[in-house]
């Protein structure tokens, strides 16, 4: 077996780990049962949001938090509950994404999606749910981090979420469908409605560790190279790949007018851009040696991936 199949298998080994963690917390978190100073959890409210959270998905973003904490000798336990949190909000992002308001889409993770499953109302509260209980997650007292941490990850998860990152770019997004945007638009709208988040992810390990300014910056900026890099498989996908792969809709895009690199520039170039930026990735993390390498691995995964 060469070196590359090792790291590759290392890398699905420790996916499928901290997938299972991940789905075996967030299933006690949106059991039921109320917590303290909750008056009472709708049934069919918590269905939904159980619906639309424990449904499959790579969980690639808690990933990120548990390895990039990991890296920097972070207790596990508490990056899966940031890694958790994180997950929460971004199972929101997804169900509003679905709304017949936003992209209209029926299939998610190879299910109906919250609304058909459910209905529109209450896919709109599962995700406001979903949304507040990612800063709750973080701010429990299960949470075993300084409080000044717990800040800066409130913080940042925030703006990051927000107008100023997905949210905001969820509306640019909407609006390109319209304005043809140009390279840089598209650049900032993808940074923002995908890259935010990927970011945060990566960002959060160093925070949740107390590490150095400079490792911070560091992989804020690795987060910010595979969170265009993901967006722009994600547009790929949506070209080359059909609903049955992917669990969702597939050949969207073009139809609704989305403004996308792919469409701008063509697969070719695409595919071009995704491998560059791939190794920009991986370089930035390369003074860290062995450590940084499954999150390497997970640079080249997100340009690699088929679903
Ligand atoms: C899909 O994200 C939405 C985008 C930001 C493109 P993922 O591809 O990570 O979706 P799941 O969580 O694995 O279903
Ligand atoms: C997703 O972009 C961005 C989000 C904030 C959810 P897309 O609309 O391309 O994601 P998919 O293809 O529906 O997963
Ligand atoms: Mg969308
Ligand atoms: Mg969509
Ligand atoms: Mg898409």
């Amino acid at each position: 077996m060469s070196i590359i199949d090792t790291d590759q298998t290392s890398f699905e080994t420790r996916l499928k780990e901290s997938a299972a963690e991940t789905e075996a917390l967030l299933m006690r978190l949106l059991s039921s049962q109320t917590q303290d100073d909750e008056i009472a959890r709708p049934e069919n409210l918590a269905a939904a949001m159980r619906h639309g959270t424990l449904n499959g998905g790579k969980r690639l973003r808690p990933f990120l938090v548990i390895e990039s904490a990991a890296m920097f000798g972070a207790d596990r336990k508490t990056a899966l509950r940031i890694g958790a949190a994180l997950e929460c909000l971004h199972c929101y992002s997804l169900i509003h994404d679905d709304l017949p308001a936003m992209d209209d889409d029926d299939l998610r993770r190879g299910q109906p999606t919250v609304h058909k499953a459910f209905d529109e109302a209450t896919a709109i509260l599962a995700g406001d749910s979903l949304l507040t209980y990612a800063f709750d997650i973080i701010a429990a007292p299960e949470t075993e981090l300084a409080a000044d941490r717990k800040v800066r990850l409130v913080s940042a998860l925030a703006r990051a979420a927000g107008i100023g990152g997905m949210a905001g770019g969820q509306a640019l997004d909407l609006a390109a469908e319209k304005n043809a945007p140009d390279e840089a638009g598209i650049r900032t709208l993808q940074a923002m409605k995908t890259g935010a988040l990927l970011r945060f992810a990566c960002e959060a390990g160093p925070v949740i560790a107390g590490a150095s300014d400079e490792d911070r910056k560091r992989l804020r900026t690795f987060g910010e190279k595979i969170g265009l890099a993901f967006q722009l498989a994600d547009d790929l996908l949506d070209v080359t790949s059909d609903a049955a792969t992917l669990g969702k809709a597939a050949g969207k895009d073009a139809g609704r007018g989305k403004g996308t690199l792919v469409g701008l520039h063509g697969m070719e170039w695409a595919e071009k851009t995704l491998n560059a930026l791939t190794t920009e990735a991986v370089d930035l993390l390369s003074p860290y040696g062995q450590r940084a390498e499954i999150l390497q691995e997970a640079a080249r995964f997100v340009a690699n991936r088929q679903s």
